[in-house]
C-alpha cells in the first residue's frame, strides 16, 4: 500500500499508534490546534486518527483530508455534518463496546441502589467487626420499572440484561422501534412519569442538551434513580444536585459528566450519588477492539475505497471524493 499520511493530534490508545506505524506514514502533533499547523501538514495529511475533539477550523486547514477516524462510539467532538460537506468521511467505533458498556451500566445501577461501594468501604474500615452489620439499604432493584432514555445498540444491550433482572422495561426514543416489545413513550416527560428508574444512553446532540432537568427528575419521584452512561451533556447537573439533596429523587449513578474530567464538588459530596470516571468501555480488551476498529477503518478506506463504520452524516465512498 502507498504510504498515506495520517495525523495523530494528541494522545491515542497505544495499539492505534502501533498499528498505524506499521501501515502508514504517521505524523504527530501534541494537540489539535491550528497554531501547530504547517504548510506541509496542511498539504499532505490524508487521514486523522483522533481521541477527542477537532474544531471545524482545524479540519478545514487540510487540503487533502479524506477521513477522520474517531476513537469512541460517541463522535460529538467532531462536527460530522461539516466534515460531510467537505467530503470528509468520519468513522466511529460502534458495536465493539456495546456489551462492555451494558455490563458497566448494570454494575452502576446495582451499586447505586444497593450501595455496594459504601458497604465495601464499611468493611475495609473495620466497621463490620466494630459496629455490626452494614445498614439495610433503603433502595432495591426489586419491583422497579426501568425507563430507557435511548434504545440504540447499547441501550438494547442494557435492556436485554435488565430482562434477566425481572424488572419492567419501557423506553423513549424519537420513533418507536418495531423490533422490541418494551412499552414506548413518545416523550421523555411521559417516560419519567411512568417509571422510577431512568437510564440515559443518548448521544450528545442539539436535542439532548440538559433534557434531564428539574421537571424530569420530579416526575421520577422520591423513589427515583437516575443512571447516566451516555453523555454528561444530557443532564442539568445543578438540578440533579438539588434533587438528590432535597429527596426529589433517591439516588443517581453517573459515569459521565458535563465538563469531564471535572466533577462538581457538590456531586462528590452527596452520599446518594455513585460516581465513576467515564469507565463504561474501559477494559483492556474492549479498548483494544476499539483501537483496532479505528485503524481498520483507515486501512479499508485507503485499500478498498470505503470505511467499515462511517457515521450516518458521512455515507461516502472514496471514489466519490473529488481529488484535490
Ligand atoms: C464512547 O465510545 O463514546 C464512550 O463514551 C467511551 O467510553
Amino acid at each position: 500500500m502507498t504510504q498515506h499520511r495520517i495525523l495523530v493530534p494528541g494522545s491515542i490508545h497505544p495499539h492505534v499508534e502501533e498499528r498505524l506505524n506499521a501501515a502508514f506514514d504517521v505524523v504527530r502533533i501534541t494537540k489539535a490546534d491550528p497554531v501547530l499547523m504547517t504548510d506541509d501538514l496542511a498539504r499532505s495529511v490524508q487521514g486523522i486518527a483522533v481521541s477527542g475533539s477537532l474544531t471545524t477550523d482545524f479540519v478545514e486547514a487540510f487540503a487533502s483530508l479524506e477521513i477522520i477516524a474517531n476513537f469512541g462510539v460517541g463522535y460529538d467532538g467532531i462536527d460530522a455534518r461539516h466534515a460531510g460537506e467537505k467530503n470528509i468521511v468520519v468513522t466511529n467505533t460502534p458495536d465493539v463496546l456495546d456489551e462492555e458498556v451494558a455490563d458497566t451500566t448494570i454494575g452502576l445501577l446495582l451499586n447505586t441502589v444497593r450501595q455496594y461501594p459504601q458497604a465495601q468501604a464499611y468493611l475495609r474500615a473495620g466497621r463490620w467487626e466494630k459496629d455490626g452489620a452494614f445498614p439495610l439499604t433503603p433502595l432495591s432493584l426489586r419491583g422497579r420499572t426501568v425507563g430507557m432514555y435511548g434504545l440504540g445498540r447499547i441501550g438494547q444491550a442494557i435492556a436485554k440484561r435488565l430482562e434477566g433482572f425481572s424488572v419492567s422495561i419501557a423506553y423513549h426514543t424519537r420513533k418507536p422501534r418495531e423490533d422490541v416489545t418494551y412499552t414506548y413513550y413518545d416523550s421523555l416527560e411521559a417516560l419519567a412519569e411512568a417509571v422510577d428508574t431512568l437510564i440515559a444512553i443518548v448521544p450528545k446532540t442539539d436535542w439532548t442538551h440538559k433534557t434531564i432537568n428539574a421537571d424530569i427528575l420530579a416526575r421520577l419521584g422520591s423513589n427515583g434513580v437516575l443512571i447516566n452512561v451516555g453523555r454528561g451533556w444530557t443532564v442539568d447537573e445543578d438540578a440533579l444536585v438539588d434533587a438528590l439533596k432535597t429527596g426529589v429523587i433517591a439516588a443517581a449513578g453517573l459515569d459521565v459528566f458535563y465538563d469531564e474530567p471535572h466533577v462538581p464538588q457538590a456531586l462528590i459530596d452527596l452520599p446518594n450519588a455513585t460516581l465513576l470516571p467515564h469507565v463504561a468501555s474501559a477494559s483492556q480488551d474492549t479498548r483494544r477492539a476499539m483501537a483496532n476498529l479505528v485503524v481498520d477503518n483507515l486501512i479499508n478506506w485507503f485499500e478498498k475505497g470505503e470505511a467499515l463504520t462511517p457515521v450516518p452524516e458521512t455515507p461516502l465512498k472514496r471514489s466519490q471524493i473529488p481529488t484535490a
